[in-house]
């Protein structure tokens, strides 16, 4: 099964082919990522409108170059999956249209992805995980804990009810003056600060659920800076690491809660897996910490490489292709979906926009 994967759903602009055994092992065979961290970094943000239109500009290029370091032609395609939502809907509509015209001219199955679904099965690719198994994504535009079931089964145990983790980072490093993306500059100033000088608040600490919430977090930040005016670079230090240790708590404490819950509904997992995706899975003190708290409750922990755990098409070409594998190639929507979430039983969460 060789499948190519195209991503567009907020501020990176990707393609990819990768193969699938029958025996469900996976192969990149190319991958193309470009991101547009520089179009955004001024505004400190994604604008969904420049982010559109670097998609239109760049896409059908990286395709191309994907298809070229394959070694393929369109012909020897089984299928092409594009990410059709949750996301910015100017750079689903690119990369979907671009996908279907793709599909039409040589007569191929198209797969509406669901990005999340990309995140979630990401790590059978790298990692062979076996179903079912926990996910805690934390991104820019996410930040949830899902039991992974199987291709298309996914039970969602909490969400953010306000800002993405990745979001709160950033945000903090915009207060601090710290430039965009800013988790990397949070973490780096982290090292040399000291996490216990301000006591910032664990929002959803010890609470029942494993729903998350940073904007308490996020105030807290603001004011200490605020207070601390003119701030040094030893109060930067000591804030990014006071926050960090924040949400290092927070996270773990969810984390905690959906290890039992997953227990409950699975009590004769043997070894069961944690998978860790998105951005925000490159924090270091974050890591350590999902480590230690998942292996006194018995789970393994899988994170992919982290250009796999970040937004790429590696892993909607794999998404595509478990699914082309089981014939599940109804994937609930045909056009652009900006809210779309994969466990359509769970509650709408409120506040939590696209990342619901
Ligand atoms: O998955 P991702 O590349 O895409 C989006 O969701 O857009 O995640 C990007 C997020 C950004 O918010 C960035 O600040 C955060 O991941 N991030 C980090 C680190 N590296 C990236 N957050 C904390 N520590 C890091 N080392
Ligand atoms: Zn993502």
């Amino acid at each position: 099964m060789v499948v190519l994967g195209i991503e567009t759903s907020c501020d990176e602009t990707a393609a990819a082919v990768i193969r699938r055994t029958a025996e469900g092992q996976g192969e990149i065979l190319a991958e193309r990522v470009l991101s547009q961290d520089d179009d955004h970094a001024p505004f400190g943000g994604v604008v969904p409108e420049i982010a559109a239109r670097a998609h239109v500009a760049h896409l059908d290029r990286l395709i191309s170059e994907a298809m070229q370091r394959s070694g393929l032609t369109f012909g020897d395609l089984d299928g092409i999956a594009a990410t059709a939502g949750p996301g910015l809907i100017g750079g689903l509509l690119v990369g979907l249209t671009t996908g279907r015209a793709i599909a039409q001219v040589h007569d191929l199955p198209i797969l509406p992805i669901n990005h999340l679904e990309g995140h979630a099965l990401t790590a059978r690719l790298t990692d062979g995980i076996a179903f079912p198994y926990l996910l805690l994504l934390v991104s820019g535009g996410h930040t949830q804990l899902l039991i992974i079931e199987d291709v298309g089964r996914y039970v969602r145990l909490g969400t953010t009810i306000d800002d993405a983790l990745g979001e709160a980072f950033d945000k903090t490093a915009k207060l601090l003056g710290l430039g965009y993306p800013g988790g990397p500059q949070v973490e780096r100033r982290a090292r040399e600060g000291d996490p216990t000088r301000f006591a910032f608040p664990r929002p959803m600490l010890g609470r029942e659920g494993c729903d998350f919430s940073f904007s308490g977090l996020k105030t807290a930040v603001r004011r200490a800076v605020q207070a601390a005016m003119p701030v040094t670079e030893q109060d930067i230090a000591d804030i990014c690491a006071s926050f960090q240790a924040a949400i290092t708590d927070c996270i773990v404490d969810r984390l905690r809660g959906a290890m039992r819950l997953f227990q409950q509904r699975y009590p004769d997992a043997a070894a069961p897996n944690v998978v860790v995706a998105g951005g925000v899975a490159a924090n270091s003190s974050l890591r350590q910490a999902m480590l230690d708290e998942a292996a006194k409750a018995g789970f393994g922990v899988s994170i992919p490489p982290l250009r796999l755990c970040t937004d790429n098409a590696v892993m909607i070409a794999w998404a595509g292709a478990e699914r082309l594998a089981r014939g599940l190639t109804d994937t609930g929507t045909l056009t652009a979906r900006p809210r779309w979430p994969l466990d359509p039983h769970a509650a709408p969460a409120i506040g939590a926009g696209v990342k619901a």
